[in-house]
């Protein structure tokens, strides 16, 4: 049986690599979770109201293109959140969660070939795995692009040689940042968006944090790619009430872009897409027309931030999230601080490593943990405070 090459180089996934590093130990003290970036806040109380309401529709098929109800609701989203007027039916396109778009976007939008050679498509490093599973599926090369605190958490592309550049198709980049929780500024957009129209390559921007903020919006590529008068299929921005609205299990998002774009990537959902069904859609439909649940969410992780910065305020190299749920904490091995931490208290992170991958012999975030602050308060202040005394002492 002949099986295709493309996949087989992959890394194991970050969570069984997780498991085998952990499990064959015992905790050393009551479990707490921070692993997985599975929101924990509770979703808003009409969502099983909104469901028994629309509940026929299961009886249907749901519409590809997701229901008129739902694209002018993120276009009016769209429109409070960027000052951004995009047409309902032709530039926004529902999807099933971002990981699903952003996959499915470099499908539909990634050419062949370009200037005849083969298209390389930009992620930072690290990242969310999905970036670089796109581009392998496409046939593309992936470049992977330090993001450090050398770079400012964000990947500099513009450094990359020219030859590299004049072969970009699509960057990737996602603001607020996993795991880094760092924001690109409007002038940080503005570099990359003037990068992307010297060098004619696609932007998809993975926003899916966009709304767990402390005090300031961030500013959105789409906001500021219009602001520029760049190419209207410059940029594609995808966006998700998984984190928002802390509604994971619903399954619910959105791209939004260029009419060209949003067309080519409807057609292959038409081929090959599984569109939202239709109950699902009326809860979302909702959700982005509701901004009350979105400020308690914030308010939460806003009282997070302040017990993280409380805690870790005094580590050398600490660096406040910006934004998103996410510590990215400084140690020597962030294998070796994952194993002890769990040996010792019982807290479980991830090594910032399982998120990268090795260039030129040197893996990014190898001297970082990731830190999910998705636990209930107290269980998060308690895990919190034991990895403290365990990593950097009292
Ligand atoms: C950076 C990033 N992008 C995309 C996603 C996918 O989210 P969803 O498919 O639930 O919208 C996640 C989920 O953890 C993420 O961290």
């Amino acid at each position: 049986m002949a099986f295709p090459e493309r996949f087989s180089n992959l890394p194991e996934y970050a969570f069984p690599r997780l498991r085998k590093l952990l499990d064959a130990y015992a905790p050393g003290g009551p479990v707490v979770h921070m692993t997985i970036g599975e929101p924990r806040h509770p979703f808003p109380a009409w969502v099983g109201d909104v469901i028994a309401d629309s509940l026929e529709g299961i009886g249907r098929y749901p519409a590809n293109d997701g229901t008129p109800e739902l694209q002018t609701a993120i276009a009016a989203w769209i429109a409070r959140r960027y000052g951004v007027n995009v047409s309902a039916d032709r530039q926004v396109l529902p999807l099933n969660g971002t990981r699903e778009g952003l996959f499915n976007a470099c499908l539909a939008l990634c050419p062949e070939t370009k200037g005849g050679k083969v298209p390389v498509v930009l992620m930072p490093n690290p990242f969310y795995q999905v970036y670089a599973v796109a581009a392998l599926a496409v046939g593309a090369e992936p470049v992977y692009v330090a993001a450090t605190a050398a770079t400012g958490d964000l990947p500099d592309y513009a450094s990359l040689p020219p030859e590299i550049l004049e072969r970009v198709s699509i960057a990737y980049l996602c603001s607020p940042a996993n795991p880094q929780g760092a924001v690109a500024d409007a002038g940080w957009w503005r570099d990359l968006i003037a990068l992307a129209e010297r060098y004619d390559f696609q932007i998809f921007a993975d926003e899916c944090y966009s709304e767990l903020y402390r005090d300031t919006p961030p500013p959105g590529a789409l906001e500021i790619a219009a602001q520029m008068g760049a190419h209207p299929e410059r940029v594609v921005i995808f966006h998700s009430l998984s984190k928002r609205s802390n509604m994971p299990g619903l399954r619910s998002g959105f791209a939004a872009g260029g009419p060209e774009s949003i067309a080519r990537m409807k057609q292959l959902r038409n081929y090959a897409g599984a569109p939202l069904p239709l109950p699902l859609q009326a809860v979302a439909t909702r959700a982005w027309s509701d901004e009350a649940h979105v400020e308690e969410n914030r308010a939460l992780y806003r009282a997070k931030y302040a017990i993280a910065d409380n805690i870790f305020g005094d580590v050398p190299g600490y660096t406040p999230p910006q934004a998103g749920f996410f510590l990215w904490l400084p140690v020597a091995d962030g294998e070796a601080a994952a194993l002890k931490l769990w040996r010792e208290t019982g807290v479980r992170v991830l090594p910032g490593a399982y998120l990268a991958r090795a260039v030129d012999g040197v893996t990014p975030g190898a001297d970082r943990l990731r830190v999910a602050m998705v636990a209930p308060e107290d269980e998060m202040r308690d895990g919190l405070t034991r990895l403290r005394s365990c990593l950097y002492g009292e």
